[in-house]
């Protein structure tokens, strides 16, 4: 440890236990996800899930203070995440993060948390950048990222060997809504597809928030090189409205639409109707409800959350992972230092929801299991392809 994070840590210790009179010992782990917009429903879940976490630790006593689920709302927006970290990182009760949900808003956090330093543990974000970035000179500070999923690299790969291999397809058009997180997928993608000697036949970008892609869709259809499927790397809410749109101008089966796990939600279903039935959107990790290990978990969520709009979240698993993960780093560390906790996550080895997970030299899972699963309309449901 440099000496300027041995005074961080030094100055964490002293304000945590001026901040906890006797009556109030009370440590945060900062929930940052969007909470509100189009994501909020995904973030939402993780809030839930991290709460969960927490209310088990307090009601088995399991550390000598109370913790505390203190949930941040980024919107989605990379600006938005940047002053909720800068908040996050003022507040010394906070022992650690779990978020973000976009890479877009994890990237440029991750540099406020390095600053503190506080351990941002991400259940959702996948571009590699994420965690990569710690390895450039201008890094201030320790390496503090980690993240439970596995990254688009690996997702967009397993996606264009699935299209060409599996699917027989040789032609596709690739859209991203130019974020780093739907770029850098789409990217992934056309890299292992053309190195199979698949054919781009071209590359749009769209917008978050565009709503009217007829005019795009309509250049596709009537492209000479005859794509045989859209590529897109985004967010379930442009994902379903290009396969609502993509059906109303009659690109439907053989026609395929493929995405990644930004886009495997419930809320497709609310955006595209039947529209969505048949899409192919790949997954981080199994699908919950196929996981024997994470049996235990989903009957908890389902018991703990029974209101309407409270169903299990496709990262909720990961969001309660992240959880855990932190709570066994605090539990070695034997205080709740930021610091100490940073050091002890790196050597992490907890087997819980998600099988085994333990981290690389940057903070990446070295769970690499992805899925594809297909969009069933009818039950809204995504069965894994077999
Ligand atoms: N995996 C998506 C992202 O990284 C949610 O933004």
């Amino acid at each position: 440890m440099t000496s300027i994070f041995r005074f961080a840590a030094a100055v964490t210790a002293i304000v945590f236990v001026a901040a906890c009179g006797p009556k109030e010992k009370s440590v945060k782990i900062a929930v940052a996800v969007p909470l509100t917009g189009d994501m909020g429903t995904e973030g939402q879940g993780l809030r839930r899930a991290v709460e969960m976490a927490v209310e088990e630790a307090n009601a088995a006593k399991r550390f000598p203070y109370k913790l505390v689920a203190a949930p941040y709302d980024d919107r989605a927006d990379p600006k938005e995440a940047v002053n909720v970290a800068n908040l996050i990182i003022s507040d010394p009760r906070v022992v650690a993060v779990i978020g973000h949900y976009n890479s877009g808003s994890a990237i440029p956090a991750a540099k406020v948390y390095a600053r503190a330093p506080v351990a941002m543990v991400s259940p959702a974000a996948t571009n590699p950048e994420v965690t990569a970035q710690q390895n450039s000179k201008d890094w201030f500070g320790p390496r503090m990222v980690f993240r439970v999923v596995p990254t688009d690299d690996v997702q967009g790969s397993y996606a264009a060997t699935f299209a060409y291999t599996r699917l027989g397809l040789r032609r596709m058009t690739l859209l991203h809504d130019k974020t780093p997180y739907g770029q850098g997928l789409a990217e992934q993608f056309q890299k292992t597809f053309l190195r199979l000697s698949g054919k781009i036949v071209s590359e749009d970008g769209i917008s978050v928030g565009d709503k009217d892609f007829k005019a795009l869709l309509t250049k596709i259809k009537s492209d000479v090189s005859k794509p045989q499927g859209i590529y897109f790397g985004g967010l379930y809410t442009e994902a379903g409205l290009l396969l609502k749109q993509m059906r109303e101008l009659g690109l439907n089966d053989p026609f395929v639409f493929i995405s990644g796990d930004g886009a495997k939600t419930s809320g497709i279903f609310d955006v595209a109707g039947d529209s969505a039935d048949g899409a192919y959107l790949s997954i981080v990790g199994v699908p919950v409800e196929e996981l024997p290990s994470a049996k235990a978990f989903v009957d908890s969520y389902k018991k703990r959350w029974t209101g309407s709009g409270e169903e299990l979240k496709p990262f909720d698993h990961f969001g309660y992972e992240a959880a855990q993960v932190i709570f066994a780093a605090m539990e070695r560390a034997g205080s709740p230092d930021r610091v100490k906790v940073i050091a002890e996550l790196k050597k992490t080895k907890y087997t819980g929801v998600l099988g085994t997970t333990t981290f690389d030299d940057k903070g990446d899972t070295l769970n690499k299991i992805v899925t594809m699963t297909r969009a069933h309309a009818q039950d809204h449901t995504f069965p894994s392809v077999k």
